[in-house]
């Protein structure tokens, strides 16, 4: 039998005040922003879901064959007995992951999303049964409590969602999870490669018009989570690349001048015609960035593979025995 344990590791209503917070600063500032992570309620998680199947996003897929490819390697280079992913959504890779940990007594999938966490609970119990959950609602940006896990630990960070993260807050979800780990656990990292923008482009504004509907998602949020009143249709989504952050910025675009209520919040916020609120940014890597970023945390590199087009890459690094 699958056991399966589900901890809020917040109160039910901290997600609510995290959200009041978010977009009071985000909303009174310029250029406005809201962070990514209020895509994924139950909608947004389906949405995203979606996204991953589009011929367009190639991501999902180019991980998946690295994973299928190196799951084993994986496996006798960590010996990993508890698996803990951060921004776990569906776990659907994640199952190449388990089949190779075959030391493994423990998946610990953390998620903002409940709906996401609860799918991926049950669809590993028909392709996992006898493997221990303990599902962790959390927000991987704040500092994790973890319940005491037998090691050595794997911790995984799949997706590239390491890009939705600006630069100073990867700095710091880096040293938060350095700060995790013991030594002789591991870090495996997802990130997607610079590449023409040709590719990266169409991969955030598919011809379907899914990654849209994702987008104007958070406006459905923040209605129905704060009673505002957006009026999705009178935004347009916007994907584009900066070359010099290397980065895809989502955006929605007003296209009039509109003053959308907030009421929880008691605010009036003036749009532009043609003004963009920033709800996204997907940094691309390269091999050189990423072994730098993971030594400043502490944190030793010791494997990168990529997929066979070289359109995404994975790494494994560990806490060196010496750190002790
Ligand atoms: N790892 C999966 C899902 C990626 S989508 C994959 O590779 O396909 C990003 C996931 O991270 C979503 O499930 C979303 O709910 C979650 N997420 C986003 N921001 C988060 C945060 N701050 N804390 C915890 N989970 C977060
Ligand atoms: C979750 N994350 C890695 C996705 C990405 O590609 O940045 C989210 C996404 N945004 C638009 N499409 C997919």
């Amino acid at each position: 039998m699958t056991s399966f344990a589900l901890t809020r590791t917040l109160p039910e209503d901290a997600g609510q005040e995290a959200l009041r917070t978010d977009v009071l600063h985000g909303l009174t500032r310029m250029p406005k922003t809201l962070p990514p992570k209020w895509f994924y309620d139950a909608h947004g998680s389906e949405l995203f879901e979606e996204i991953t199947e589009l011929p367009e996003y190639y991501p999902t897929r180019a991980e998946r064959e690295i994973l299928l490819g190196r799951a084993a390697e994986i496996a006798a280079a960590t010996g990993a007995r508890t698996l803990i992913e951060l921004g776990s959504g569906s776990s659907d890779k994640t199952r190449h992951l388990l089949d190779a940990l075959t030391g493994l007594d423990l998946y610990v999938p953390v998620d903002v999303s409940e709906s996401a966490l609860r799918g991926a609970a049950q669809a590993l119990h028909r392709t996992h049964p006898g493997l221990a959950v303990h599902a962790l609602i959390a927000d991987f940006t704040a500092p994790l409590a973890l319940p005491p896990v037998p090691g050595p630990r794997l911790v995984a960070f799949l997706g590239g969602t390491i890009g939705n993260l600006l630069p100073g807050e990867r700095a710091e979800f880096l040293a938060a999870v350095r700060a995790m780990l013991a030594p002789g656990d591991f870090f495996l990292l997802g990130t997607d490669l610079v590449k023409d923008a040709s590719v990266l482009v169409p991969a955030y504004d598919d011809a379907a018009g899914v990654t849209a509907r994702f987008n104007k998602n958070v406006l459905a949020v923040l209605n129905r989570e704060l009673g505002a009143d957006f009026d999705p249709d009178t935004f347009a989504h916007v994907a584009v690349w900066d070359e010099e952050n290397e980065w895809i910025e989502m955006r929605l675009r007003s296209a009039v001048a509109q003053t959308v209520k907030v009421p929880a919040l008691d605010l009036a916020v003036d749009f532009a015609a043609g003004e963009e609120l920033r709800t996204e940014v997907s940094a691309k890597f390269r091999q050189a960035g990423v072994r730098a970023e993971t030594r400043a945390a502490g944190l030793e590199p010791t494997h990168w593979w990529t997929d066979s087009e070289g359109r995404f890459a994975l790494s494994l690094s560990t806490v060196p025995e010496q750190a002790r």
